[in-house]
């Protein structure tokens, strides 16, 4: 699309080219899952012709540092020393690999989270916590928000585990979880934050907020791709934690071969297992670089101004918003709830306006750096649009779509 002399000014706008997707779509979808971007044909040819050319020699060369390698670079980002940060495949099973870490044997018998949580998160709490330990969860306050205050005041001497969210999946309530940190530690208990809606769009250094454990995957807001999701321990977790989900790329001499015990890194390779998935970690690769580059501080600071002018148009045009009004406290995506919500997103994403919906929120509309106010003025007329010339009731025949 052309853009206006407003969006012209807007010096992040030099890298829609880099993405392709955007200059086809309207691509509003980046809390699900970022745009490609094109450096990333380069990037897996690169993965096809050493594994051609160098074969087993690749292991050698690159291919088994790489999974740190890659952590070191969302080091960066997230304020965090160098080999912290281990790669994974999604955060359901890293979430299985911390807690394999802990002895639910022992007095403490609570784990607190929190109304908001991501339910696959939720499922291998449920399904890997003995039967005898008490998840206490936090309701939301109410569609948008969940209070720290409660949370804060869960936390007690019988507490082994606080994982919960930087972001609220549905809303994109941010929480202020320092106090559940300093609360958590005062009583002795570990936190393990899922900031999946925050790497990448809201700033944040895992060293100043002094947390045990930070997951996150770089496919939404990292343009990073699925198959990608880090995972940083705090260093004296690196000396301590024995991981029962581990296998030899943890160990120190994983080259021996050994059958006895495993002797662990001290290092982020400690929360590794087995082989690692070299093709994702090389498609994961561009997108934390441009991230990078452009910087998050930027980038929160025109994702501000972008929600705060989706929820002035929602607003003017008389929609229920479900996000945070308070820009401190908002993340990167305005949830809008207009009449037949499901049926209008779908009729969006028919026009290549893409957003996706979710269930007691609505439809979740999140533009990045290279999307312009022109884009995010269209969302809201197109579904002004939908609702005036009744287009939504093409849509009324079920729920089946994934996004
Ligand atoms: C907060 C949060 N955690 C986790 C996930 C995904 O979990 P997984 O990586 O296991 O698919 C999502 C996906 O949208 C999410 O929003």
């Amino acid at each position: 699309m052309s853009l206006n002399k407003l969006d012209v000014n807007d010096p992040l706008l030099k890298w829609r080219d880099a993405f392709p997707i955007v200059n086809e779509t309207t691509y509003l979808i980046n809390n699900s899952l970022g745009a490609m971007p094109r450096a990333v044909y380069d990037s897996l040819r690169d993965y096809a012709d050493t594994w051609a050319a160098r074969g087993i020699r690749a292991w050698g060369e690159g291919w088994w540092d790489m999974n740190v390698a890659l952590g070191n670079q969302i080091a960066g980002i997230i304020g965090a020393p160098s080999n912290t940060v281990s790669m994974h495949q999604n955060v359901s099973l890293a979430q299985g690999i911390l807690l394999s870490c802990f002895d639910f044997d022992g007095p403490r018998n609570k784990v607190v989270i929190e109304g908001g949580i991501f339910p696959s998160v939720y499922y291998v709490l449920r399904g890997m916590l003995p039967s005898h330990i008490e998840l206490c969860m936090i309701p939301g306050d109410d569609d948008i928000s969940v209070s720290v205050e409660r949370i804060v005041d869960a936390i007690d001497e019988r507490t082994l585990l606080v994982p919960v969210s930087h972001v609220l999946f549905r809303s994109a309530y941010i929480l202020d979880v320092k106090p559940i940190i300093d609360k958590a530690h005062a009583v002795g208990a570990t936190v393990i934050l899922d900031g999946y809606h925050a790497a990448g769009i809201v700033p944040f250094d895992v060293t100043a907020l002094n947390v045990d454990f930070y997951l996150a995957g770089v496919l939404k807001w990292m343009c990073g791709g699925p198959g990608g999701v880090f995972l940083y321990a705090r260093e004296d977790h690196l000396k301590t934690m024995k991981p029962g989900l581990t296998g030899w790329m943890a160990h120190q001499r994983p080259f021996d071969f050994e059958v006895a015990d495993i002797e662990l890194r001290d290092d982020a390779f400690r929360f590794l297992n087995g082989t690692p998935a070299m093709a994702s970690l090389y498609a994961n690769r561009p997108g934390v670089e441009i991230i990078a580059q452009v910087g998050v501080e930027n980038i929160r600071r025109k994702s501000k101004h972008q929600t705060a002018l989706l929820i002035e148009l929602a607003e003017a045009a008389g929609y229920a918003v479900n996000s945070p009004r308070d820009p401190e406290r908002r993340g990167g995506t305005v949830t809008v709830n207009p009449p037949h919500a499901y049926e209008v997103s779908r009729e969006l994403i028919t026009r290549e306006i893409l957003v996706d919906y979710r269930p007691q929120a609505g439809i979740r509309i999140s533009p990045h750096f290279y999307n312009s106010d022109d884009e995010v003025r269209m969302v809201i007329s197109a579904i002004q649009a939908i609702l005036d010339n009744g287009a939504w009731e093409q849509h009324t025949s079920g729920r089946a779509f994934v996004t």
